[in-house]
């Protein structure tokens, strides 16, 4: 019998980061969560990503919130309880908040502590007659509405789900993350969330296969961390970023391929590519307007409203809850 194997002792703050890596890279075909492309750098990494040529999902949705903020707040309502799923760099937020009627409570909730309590206080100074409640959790966790929260929330719960952010999800899982929303929200209460569309696919893909190579530099950016942070021995050379469409699943999916057979080490567990194998590293679901209103109403949200653009690139969505 071959002894035990010995995983290395790591801080404790690591663990799931270790224990997600060795079991995503022991699949027959290999995965690493995309929730952990957002570090320090991997954030800076995706900020550049968002103001590229190629990139269009975040100036098309910025600019869709701007044009038709106004709609967007009457239909909203005033006294608004606004929680947002994942904080990023609250742009979108501040966007819709100008929009708004006297909105009472902002809620984001996100992983990251040091970069929500950041967030928050800089919004906060910003917009004086608005209590900010930051949360820290996992936002895909069924976060129970803060009580504080409640007596002060005159008006609508509304979530605030941008970015296409639901995309990363599997459909089913995609479902299961708006029920707890809509748990949330409660009756009454809607979500404001942007939603990728289907379109061309050589546009699509260049959307993640940028010229600069930022997108790349963030795919990378994971594997970097495994390196640093686990003591992993990647050869990053030996790898290229990988985007591809998947028709059948109507989402691009991005890929580390090795170009190589090569072992890789990690906690004193050797990995074992073959040439051209990938890890499967992000996906990014694309949906019509129909399939999204299906998957909203699979949750129990109505369909109040879409907004898209004149190119049909991206849409935004006002639900319910039944
Ligand atoms: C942050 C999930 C919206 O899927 O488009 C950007 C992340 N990945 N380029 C997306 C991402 C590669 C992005 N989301």
């Amino acid at each position: 019998m071959s002894p035990p194997i010995q995983v290395l002792d790591i801080p404790d703050h690591l663990r799931p980061f270790a224990d997600d890596v060795l079991d995503g890279l022991s699949k027959a075909q290999k995965e690493l969560s995309c929730k952990y492309f957002y570090d320090q750098r991997g954030s800076e990494l995706f900020n550049v990503i968002c103001e590229l040529d190629e990139y269009y999902p975040t100036r098309t949705e910025t600019a869709l919130l701007e044009t038709h903020g106004a709609e967007i707040a009457e239909i909203l309502g005033p006294g608004v309880c606004l929680i947002e799923y994942g904080c990023g760099s609250l742009v979108k937020t501040r966007c819709l908040l100008d929009a708004m009627q006297d909105p009472a409570l902002f809620i984001p909730i996100d992983i990251s502590e040091d970069h929500l309590i950041r967030s928050a206080k800089a919004l906060a100074d910003d917009y004086q007659d608005l209590k900010v409640i930051p949360v820290v959790a996992d936002f895909t966790d069924p976060v129970e509405f803060p009580e504080e929260a409640k007596k002060d929330c005159t008006g609508k719960r509304v979530g605030f789900f941008p970015g296409s952010t639901i995309g990363n999800f599997e459909r089913d899982r995609a479902v299961q993350f708006l029920k707890v929303v809509a748990g949330q929200v409660g009756e009454g209460g809607g979500l404001l969330v942007g939603a990728d569309l289907k379109k061309d696919e050589n546009v699509l893909i260049r959307a993640y296969d940028d010229s600069e190579g930022i997108t790349a530099a963030f795919n990378f950016n994971v594997m970097e961390r495994i390196n640093k942070e686990l003591g992993g021995d990647f050869d990053i050379s030996g790898f290229r970023h990988l985007a591809r469409y998947n028709r059948e699943h109507g989402r691009v999916e991005m890929h580390l391929l090795s170009l190589k057979e090569q072992t890789a080490k990690i906690l004193g567990r050797a990995f074992r590519f073959r040439e051209g194998e990938t890890i499967h590293t992000e996906n990014s679901h694309k949906y019509t307007l129909e399939e999204f209103r299906d998957l909203a109403q699979a949750a129990g949200f109505s369909t109040v409203k879409t907004w898209v653009d004149e190119d049909d690139l991206f849409s935004v969505h006002y639900l319910t809850v039944d």
